[in-house]
């Protein structure tokens, strides 16, 4: 596997470090909070900006000199090359955790055939349920570790990470094991979610809900006392789980102490976004299909919206969710990859900002906004990773850029030239 934790940096940890020469430092710095409206376009930008690191945090942000006036001799120099620096990517929703994958659905798709007729059909997430029950543990670590370094090389060293392709208590609790792993084993920051609604299993075909007491009576409880999910998260569709079976899922969750997200109104405006609201949930995530309506009812509760461009994109639908209307009316956007092996197995942030650009309208500096910091808030961490200030985990990226928009604007062509994650160096 091409990344790997610097042996040399790693004994040399103690040792502070600087980084300078940097075109454009994008500290991101501002209020403790998400950005809303023309907050999202403000970078705060330091042309030829520096950073000084002690261990794993940043201890000063400023120009290059006045950092280097602070540098004790020892300091470890680590060069930009008049690159451009921005915080690590947070990638607020994945699906880290799979067997197999639906090459053979997308070859489908491509001749035709539309995402729901191959759900449908049998395939689709219980394709992946099958292939994910019957992996061993071991198994699906050493898969969601490859995982792990897509997206260390695409400059992610945050990731949200669900469950949801167990459907079973004891498969959903392997996987939000092998999340834990994971973040302990690879330099990726893992922020865990059960998903255990994310479809109704085949031996529950019929009996929703029966499958949504499990959920509430067994499954929550277990992922509760073993601490192995920050979040609950629900599939909110008219066809799988409705919202009034998302709603007494998601009630049950708040009371042992989760936080709340739902993927709402991915097919049809049917009140995801508005449980969301009236739950006060912490993000809204997919909302393809939401309505003038719930826009307002999601700002007044103040939930952050999580845009998936990708999974717009790669369904080969056209409809990408409203984001200037979103962020008009002042919610804190986010945008995800929603990384997973049917409607979005993509990895790569760079390629959700730039689909943020060319077919939402968004502008590069909001959606650079969208992926560090507001995306950190909507994970609760916001004041330890999304920006750089004093006392944050010095997570950064060096990409191959003299200018930020570049990064949304070279589809395809480049990878960063270095990624670090507190204070380490984890890909070459
Ligand atoms: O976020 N919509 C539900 N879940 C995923 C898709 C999962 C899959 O296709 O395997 C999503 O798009
Ligand atoms: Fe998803």
């Amino acid at each position: 596997m091409s990344v790997n934790i610097d042996k040399l940096t790693l004994t040399a940890a103690r040792s502070p470090s600087a980084l300078v020469n940097c075109a454009q430092l994008l500290t991101l710095a501002g209020p403790n909070r998400p950005r809303t409206r023309g907050e999202m376009r403000e970078l705060a930008i330091i042309p030829d900006g520096a950073m000084f690191i002690r261990g794993s945090k940043i201890e000063a942000v400023g120009s290059r000199s006045h950092i280097e006036a602070l540098l004790p001799d020892d300091t470890r120099i680590i060069d930009a090359g008049g690159r451009v620096v921005t915080p690590g990517f947070v990638d607020a929703h994945t699906h880290l955790v799979f067997a197999g994958n639906r090459a053979d659905e997308f070859e489908m798709r491509c001749s035709g055939i539309t995402y729901q007729e191959i759900a449908k059909q049998g395939g689709g997430i219980r394709s992946t349920v099958r292939r994910t029950r019957a992996a061993t543990e071991d198994d699906l670590l050493s898969t969601a570790q490859k995982h792990a370094s897509w997206f260390l090389r695409g400059g992610t060293t945050t990731i949200e990470a669900k469950s949801g392709y167990g459907l079973s208590v004891e498969a959903e609790m392997k996987i939000l094991r092998v999340v834990r792993q994971t973040g302990q084993t690879e330099p990726l920051r893992c922020v865990p979610t059960f998903l255990g609604a994310h479809e109704v299993p085949e031996e529950f075909l019929g009996r929703t809900g029966a499958y949504v007491d499990l959920v509430i009576e067994e499954m929550l409880p277990l992922v509760a006392v073993e601490k192995l999910a920050s979040f609950c998260d629900v599939f909110c569709e008219p066809h799988i789980f409705d919202q009034q079976a998302a709603r007494r899922i998601l009630q049950a969750a708040r009371r042992l102490g989760l936080g709340l997200r739902i993927h709402a109104d991915q097919f049809s405006c049917s009140g995801g976004a508005m449980l969301a609201a009236d739950l006060g949930a912490v993000t809204a995530d997919h909302l393809e299909h939401t309505d003038a309506a719930s826009i307002a009812a999601l700002a007044a509760a103040s939930v952050q919206p999580v845009l998936l461009p990708g999974s717009v994109y790669s369904i080969g639908s056209r409809h990408y969710p409203p984001a200037r209307a979103m962020i008009d009316a002042g919610l804190a956007v986010v945008l995800a990859t929603d990384f997973n092996p049917g409607s979005s197995p993509i990895a790569s942030m760079p390629v959700v900002l730039s689909l943020a650009c060319t077919q939402m309208k968004m502008t590069p500096a909001e959606t650079i906004t969208a992926a560090t910091i507001n995306a950190a808030y909507s994970l609760s961490l916001g004041r330890e990773v999304g920006s750089f200030e004093t006392d944050k985990s010095a997570d950064f990226v060096i990409h191959e850029a003299n200018d930020f928009r570049e990064i949304p604007y070279f589809l395809g062509t480049q990878r960063p030239a270095m990624v670090f994650a507190q204070g380490e160096r984890v890909v070459f």
